[in-house]
């Protein structure tokens, strides 16, 4: 069947067709209804199924004769190790683990917190507690106390799993300490911190509370897996919206696994037995699908690489482990492109590995610029594939299909709408626009599986976030246009959402730490272009009256240093520009996006509603002087 054949049926069908698919994964039992609608009138799939997440990862294989196969291979140039697991081994790790977690009280529906480096430890806990029923939620080891502090508030964990340390090239990260200040900050308290202490740095337990991880396996008694609803939450992964609280999306069990095993097969063409690498960190949803999740459902091997597109050792660390583990399909952010064509732009170090076993290489979690696909497109000599998800759907909603037909592919677009989404491009006023006209994308109801059924435990804010900016689809907050031909164009994001190498954030949130400080009258951060991070925060900012010229430099530097300490280094805030006043309409809105086109030098008409024009020119030379 070609991709439109099966396309025109997921949209038809939706129940026929998810059925179909739902057949593929080894349930306990199959559901009782496909797709239904819960008591908030919000859709959900495979209603009274029952499966386990971490059995189909694992002990589907190794009872249908795959345990020796490789699961996992972690490579870590920033420590200089590596480890593979068989499924067989991964599946006693996880079991011994899951019995740690059983043995300090977890059972389903529990939440636990994990706050892990990228080391095998962190999938074995995801793993974990998938096998319990009980739901984690991965922090990622980027952000601040602060960040860590509102995620436990929110998902009320009993349990923090953690390391001493994470490596940053060759800089210890001290990840005990990140958690002892975030639970200081957090109003809610965990019962047990269960560390692993790394050969690097050896964090001080707290007393009544820690626990060492090494010690706990010694005595673990293995724990078998719990069948759970297909409805049940499998993990919370927070992600920024456009306030300072993180949205927590919810990823049902069900769902998830049809999704994960239908990705694999028609998205990635990635089949049991090859090698699917993720370069991204555990901490986002693409680390979460696609370096453990949907790799292991399928039977694949997945990599686990600590380290860098770049001064790990250099720009050919991509290329060394695609050799050295004869990857098939790899998956990155377009940054680690544009880092490493920075270092190498004519490719050189490529050409020192062997890299044929690579039938694809796909792109996402940013714009791809056409410059660096198709530089890798005649480096690499394979299909290059943008592909365009969120963290809300958790696998690709927009892609290139070459499992089922590869489209050819075109610069600067992520393709067709993937099997079972059906989205258009709407005016401001919802009515549907015609083709190269860009507008909103927005998704009809009901959504994939594996999409966020809710989010946690904030039903008001799902359907006042993503179901009434327009009745019966789903706002995806970003922007674009179809061609002739059905190909999508993203344009960006019409919110205060921005993307730094890939990594979501809210501008909003550092807009409340830079307004805090005592000199700040008012402020305004916006995502500028960035030519190796795809965009990166500025703040501008008006000081209150009085505040001595002299001082200006040390209040950009605090600034810096506060959204630093509030969120995370991950945040990238590094430029601060002061302005004697910002452009805002006449009722005091101040225009960001003009603010945002200005520095980007694009053309914009400002509206009718500004406040006064001169401010445009102003600022413009505080941006490029
Ligand atoms: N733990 C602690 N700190 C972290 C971290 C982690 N897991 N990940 C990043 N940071 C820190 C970095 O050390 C850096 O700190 P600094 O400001 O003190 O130097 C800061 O956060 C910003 O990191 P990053 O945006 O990654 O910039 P970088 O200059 O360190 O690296 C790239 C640039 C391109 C090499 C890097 O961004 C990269 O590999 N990107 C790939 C994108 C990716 O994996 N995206 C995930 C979605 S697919
Ligand atoms: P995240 O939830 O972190 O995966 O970020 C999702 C956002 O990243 C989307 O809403 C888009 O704005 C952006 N994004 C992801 N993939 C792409 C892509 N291929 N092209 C353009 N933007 C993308």
């Amino acid at each position: 069947m070609n991709y439109q054949a099966l396309y025109e049926q997921s949209i038809a069908n939706p129940e026929s067709f998810w059925e179909e698919q739902a057949r593929k994964i080894d349930w306990f039992s199959f559901p009782e209804s496909i797709l239904s609608k819960d008591q908030n009138g919000l859709y959900r799939w495979y209603r009274g199924g029952k499966l386990n997440t971490s059995y189909l990862a694992l002990d589907y294989h190794v009872l249908n004769g795959r345990g020796d196969q490789l699961a996992l291979c972690y490579d870590s140039p920033v420590t200089n190790t590596k480890k593979n697991y068989s499924y067989k081994e991964l599946l006693e790790a996880v079991s011994l683990f899951a019995g740690v977690l059983k043995a300090k009280g977890i059972q389903k529906g529990d939440s636990v917190i994990i706050y892990l480096p990228m080391i095998p430890e962190a999938i074995i806990a995801m793993l974990a507690c998938a096998r319990l029923g009980a739901v984690h939620s991965v922090v990622f080891g980027g952000f601040a106390p602060n960040e860590l502090a509102i995620r436990i508030d929110d998902a009320k964990p009993k349990i923090l799993l953690t390391a001493s340390g994470g490596m940053e090239i060759n800089r210890v990260i001290d990840y005990k300490k990140i958690v002892d200040e975030g639970l200081e900050m957090a109003s809610h308290q965990v019962d047990t911190v269960i560390l692993f202490q790394r050969d690097f740095i050896q964090a001080p337990m707290q007393e009544g509370r820690d626990l060492d991880w090494k010690e706990l396996l010694k005595s673990a008694e293995p724990a078998s897996y719990v069948p759970v609803d297909s409805t049940d939450p499998l993990y919370i992964l927070y992600t920024s919206g456009t306030t300072g609280k993180p949205k927590g999306v919810v990823r049902d069990n069900g769902g998830h696994a049809v999704s994960m095993k239908f990705s694999m097969d028609n998205i990635y063409d990635a089949h049991e037995g090859e090698v699917f690498w993720a370069a991204s960190d555990i901490g986002w949803v693409v680390g979460h699908s696609y370096i453990v999740y949907a790799p292991l459902i399928q039977g694949c091997t997945s990599i686990l690489y600590e380290g860098k597109p770049i001064k790990t050792p250099d720009a050919g660390a991509f290329w060394r482990v695609i050799e050295e583990y004869k990857v098939n399909v790899m998956f990155t952010a377009p940054t680690a492109f544009r880092a490493i064509k920075k270092e190498d732009p004519e490719g050189k170090l490529k050409s020192q590995y062997d890299t044929s076993a690579l039938k694809y290489q796909f792109l996402a979690g940013e714009r791809c610029d056409v410059n660096t696909l198709e530089w890798l497109q005649d480096l690499l000599g394979i299909p290059v594939i943008d592909h365009w998800w969120q963290t809300e759907s958790g696998w690709p909603m927009l892609s290139n299909m070459p499992g089922i037909e590869l489209l050819p592919v075109k610069p600067g677009s992520s393709a067709r709408a993937v099997c079972g989404y059906d989205i258009q491009i709407l005016d401001l006023n919802g009515q549907r626009l015609e083709a190269n006209q860009e507008g909103v994308l927005a998704i009809k109801l009901p959504l994939a599986p594996g999409c966020l059924p809710n989010l946690w435990n904030d039903t008001d804010r799902f359907i006042d976030s993503y179901l009434n900016p327009y009745p019966g689809y789903y706002f995806t907050g970003d922007g674009g246009y179809i061609d002739e031909d059905g190909y999508f164009f993203i344009t960006g994001r019409i919110d205060d959402i921005i993307n730094v190498a890939g990594h979501r954030l809210s501008t909003a949130s550092m807009e409340e730490v830079v307004a805090s400080h005592p000199s700040v009258a008012e402020c305004a951060v916006v995502g500028i272009e960035d030519a190796l991070k795809g965009q990166i925060p500025v703040g501008f900012v008006v000081l209150k009256t009085g505040v001595n010229t002299l001082d200006h430099e040390l209040i950009q530097k605090e600034l810096i240093q506060m959204v630093r300490k509030a969120i995370g280094p991950v945040a990238s805030f590094k430029k601060v520009l002061i302005a004697e006043r910002l452009p805002k309409t006449r009722s005091g809105k101040i225009l960001r996006k003009i603010m945002r086109a200005i520095a980007d030098r694009k053309d914009f008409t400002p509206p009718s509603t500004i406040e006064d024009m001169s401010v445009l020119g102003e600022l413009e030379k505080i941006i490029f002087s």
